[in-house]
């Protein structure tokens, strides 16, 4: 085996700039790091300096969420808006799964922690690249519109807090997702657009197990410190993201993630 190791390998994927480049890229160090654990020697975890924000290509530009064009839903321009939405998120995804890491190899983890959040990379990578190929069948390329910019906003705020990483990224961040996406799905599909229902369905069952990694190593975290898991949840989202989860919350998907409904609803901003 070479002398490299996964915070490198990680950091090679965050400095990466194009799109398509950095998914295939991410897929292979994903399989390089799978296939050493398989084979009973993995790679030495090491340490990196990941950048502060990642690579990203030219395009698309980044805006201020409030300036990004609303497109109403029902329509064509609507739909490739959405889709190229999906694929500006999955992008972010592979570089949080990545960050995640590099970031943090001071905390000592069992290597499963690894393993987890290097498979999340690798399923981001393929719904980016699903993504990319349905905005080109609608005649439409990734950067081609215009992308919220500060979806790195959570990453930043918490770069020196493990935990405080995993409450907002996958535990609300991701599961966001299972909540929005079903309505998604039903508006492809009503629209009979029958590679992007496929492809949202992908993400839609993928996306499950990131959340469900969030709240593993969140509750193995707090159970190594002898913290309440659902108390030292509600006191880090309240401080990195006070905003609050909003409902409706797809509780069924949330349950198999191993979230309970009393994680999230006390977190809930009363109007
Ligand atoms: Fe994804
Ligand atoms: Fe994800």
């Amino acid at each position: 085996m070479t002398s490299t190791t996964l915070a490198a390998l990680a950091t090679e994927v965050l400095t990466c700039a194009e799109g398509r480049g950095k998914a295939e890229l991410s897929r292979r160090h994903a399989a390089a790091w799978l296939a050493s654990r398989e084979a009973g020697q993995p790679l030495p975890l090491g340490t990196a300096a990941p950048p502060d924000m990642p690579a990203r290509p030219e395009r698309p530009a980044l805006l201020d969420p409030r300036d990004v064009p609303r497109r109403r839903p029902g329509t064509e321009a609507g739909r490739k808006a959405i889709l190229h939405a999906v694929a500006h998120i999955e992008l972010n995804a592979i570089d949080l799964h990545w960050d995640v890491v590099a970031r943090f190899t001071d905390t000592p983890m069992p290597l499963g922690f690894y393993d987890d959040w290097v498979r999340a990379a690798d399923d981001e990578s393929r719904h980016f690249m699903l993504m990319c190929d349905c905005l080109e069948e609608m005649g439409l390329a990734y950067g081609d519109l215009a992308a919220h910019a500060g979806m790195w906003r959570a990453a930043s705020d918490t770069a020196h807090d493990l935990p405080a990483r995993l409450a907002v990224v996958p535990m609300v961040l991701e599961a966001r997702g299972l909540d929005v996406t079903p309505g998604m799905i039903e508006l492809f599909s009503k629209a009979g657009a029958v590679s992007a229902v496929a492809a949202l369905q992908t993400i839609y069952a993928e996306e499950v197990s990131h959340v469900a990694y969030g709240a593993k190593w969140f509750n193995w975290l707090c159970g190594r410190d002898g913290l309440d898991p659902k108390e030292a949840f509600h006191d880090l989202v309240r401080r990195y993201f006070p905003g609050g989860p909003k409902p409706p919350f797809n509780e069924e998907k949330r349950a198999e993630a191993g979230m309970p409904p009393d994680f999230y609803w006390p977190l809930v901003e009363r109007a």
